[in-house]
């Protein structure tokens, strides 16, 4: 008898280190990554067109490490920036083709899509960037977003570049006459080319990734665009004269293909939703700081004259700019405009 428990406890003791040896690789199986079969893990495509030392281009590269880590590896975002996959109109085809699954495109490069997004675009639109804020989360910025479902697009966060300026190589820009005659590179709206047929400019649309070139080429004299993109492409070396406008808005909608979207749990969407929350704050911030380092840089290196529209100017190009708004409204109704911050509190 004795013998017999001798010989169970012997044989018990044998077992226990293949046992631990089994538990252990049990437990540490779900984060060894190469270990997941590409059913298990999910991989999102995300493209964009600017520089990786850009508001978005950091963002882009923030929103990726975040999920990364959060979700243990298992869902990855490959971000592809600088246009290196698509450019401008190809990411947004390539996204409702369902190539790629996550673009952040200019809100203005939505409006051959949707143009009342073209709201967004209208000179002095926003005082502030909290305006554009407060705007995009409410009821009218609710429908604009409502709109881009219809096109199997949904938009999930808003990202800042921040206002836009104006240089050139011909003249200084100290008041709206001065744009007269010059060749202008705009994105691809509408309202933008309205803006600037008002001052007697020519303006053309251009993709982002061949701005450079069209500069120095002399295809075109002049651009608008935040001092992030001016300075991270370079744009500034090309021109004489820089002003200081803040006429525009440049943002961003971070897009999903919808299909996609509703394709993937509960349990990720609550994942994304909750980071793009968090990295939509902090890139509200980022966007802010680097403009004004942008800024500081500029004036530091004396490389291009800069001018600064006074408050009393800049209300003098807005009143200029009024036809654009008739514009707007004339084609695409009231509804929208009635409720850019500017004019809701006004009785
Ligand atoms: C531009 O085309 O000027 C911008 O939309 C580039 C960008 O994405 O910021």
């Amino acid at each position: 008898m004795r013998d017999s428990i001798k010989v169970i406890l012997f044989c018990f003791l044998l077992v226990i280190p293949f046992l631990t040896l089994a538990c252990s690789q049990i437990k540490d199986y779900p984060t060894d990554l190469e270990q997941l079969s590409e059913d298990e893990r999910l991989v999102i495509r995300f493209s964009h067109v600017v520089g990786e030392d850009t508001p978005k281009g950091m963002a882009a590269r923030k929103f990726a490490e975040l999920i990364k880590e959060r979700s243990n590896g298992r869902i990855e975002i490959q971000v592809f920036s600088n246009g290196t996959l698509y450019k401008d109109v190809e990411e947004l085809d390539a996204l409702l083709r369902g190539d790629i699954q996550l673009i952040a495109p200019a809100i203005s490069k939505l409006t051959d899509l949707v143009p009342e997004l073209s709201v967004y675009d209208l000179p002095y639109a926003f005082n502030s960037l909290e305006e554009v804020h407060e705007f995009t989360e409410s009821e009218a910025g609710n429908r604009l977003k409502d709109l881009l479902k219809m096109h199997n697009l949904i938009a999930l966060s808003l990202w800042d570049s921040g206002f836009k300026q104006i240089s050139n190589d011909i003249r200084p820009i100290e008041h709206y006459q001065d744009l007269k005659g010059i060749r202008m590179r705009i994105m691809q709206s509408d309202i933008l080319a309205q803006q600037y047929y008002i001052v007697d400019a020519f303006p053309r649309k251009i993709d982002f990734n061949t701005v450079f070139q069209s500069l120095k080429k002399g295809d075109i004299e002049g651009q608008e665009n935040t001092l992030t993109n001016i300075t991270s492409k370079n744009f500034y070396s090309l021109q004489k004269y820089l002003t200081i406008s803040n006429h525009g808005y440049l943002g961003y909608f971070l897009l999903f293909n919808l299909d996609f979207w509703e394709s993937l749990s509960d349990e990720d969407r609550e994942l994304i939703t909750e980071t793009l929350h968090e990295v939509q704050e902090w890139q509200w911030q980022l966007a802010e700081d680097l403009n004004d380092r942008r800024l500081q840089e500029i004036e530091e290196c004396q490389c291009i004259q800069i001018y600064y529209l006074s408050e009393e100017e800049k209300k003098e190009w807005e009143e200029h700019f009024t036809p654009v708004y008739h514009y707007y409204t004339q084609h695409y109704g009231d509804y929208y405009i009635q409720n850019l911050p500017k004019y809701k509190y006004v009785k």
